[in-house]
């Protein structure tokens, strides 16, 4: 079964985001759904040999390719959003609950996303416990927590501002904030 890249155009017009940047970012997911099919396909069908690096090597490259693929979907899912959120509505709440305030939850899960590096900013529940934690992932593979569910994923590769930010991570997770898709993220919620 081959993966297929879904469809995002919908969300051209968001606010804070040019058409330019969001067409490449497109471009770009499309590459990973491509190299995740491709990866499947060499190692697909035949028992690996352990003592051959450039099976080792394309095994390893699997997470890259595959979370760059489904990172990238949780994300642009998680955008589009038309309504702030409802501060006295069950998200909030939770995130009151979790974090102590929904003002530290949004300000640490800001402080997240402008950490030094290339990766991703992960709002996780924990499938066991149902604790909420702000996660690190650096480049797409390492950091996620096992067994986590992904409730609010935010791209912070430099491809997806530096076109209509430069530098300045810090107003474009602003954008990103008046985005969200609140909805989408409280259905992602294991109550
Ligand atoms: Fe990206």
């Amino acid at each position: 079964m081959a993966y297929q890249a879904k469809d995002y155009s919908n969300l051209i017009g968001m606010e804070g985001f040019s058409e330019t940047l969001l067409k490449n970012h497109f471009t770009l997911y499309q590459g990973y759904v491509t190299n995740t099919n491709k990866l499947t396909e060499l190692l697909g069908g035949k028992p690996g040999d352990a003592t051959n690096p450039e099976y080792a090597e394309l095994k390893r490259r699997f997470g890259f390719e595959f979370n760059g693929m489904r990172l990238h979907e949780y994300y642009f899912e998680n955008l589009g959003g038309k309504t702030p959120l409802d501060k006295s509505g069950t998200l909030a709440k939770t995130l009151a609950d979790a974090f102590g305030s929904y003002d530290t939850w949004e300000q640490d899960f800001r402080a997240t996303g402008a950490m030094r590096g290339i990766g991703w900013a992960i709002l996780y529940q924990d499938d066991v416990t149902g604790q909420l934690v702000n996660q690190w992932i650096n480049e797409h593979e390492i950091g996620h927590l096992a067994g986590g569910r992904p409730i609010l994923v935010m791209d912070v590769f430099e491809h997806a501002f530096i076109t209509d930010y430069g530098l300045k991570r810090a107003d474009y997770i602003a954008a990103f904030f008046k985005n969200i898709n609140w909805g989408v993220m409280e259905g992602r919620l294991k109550q």
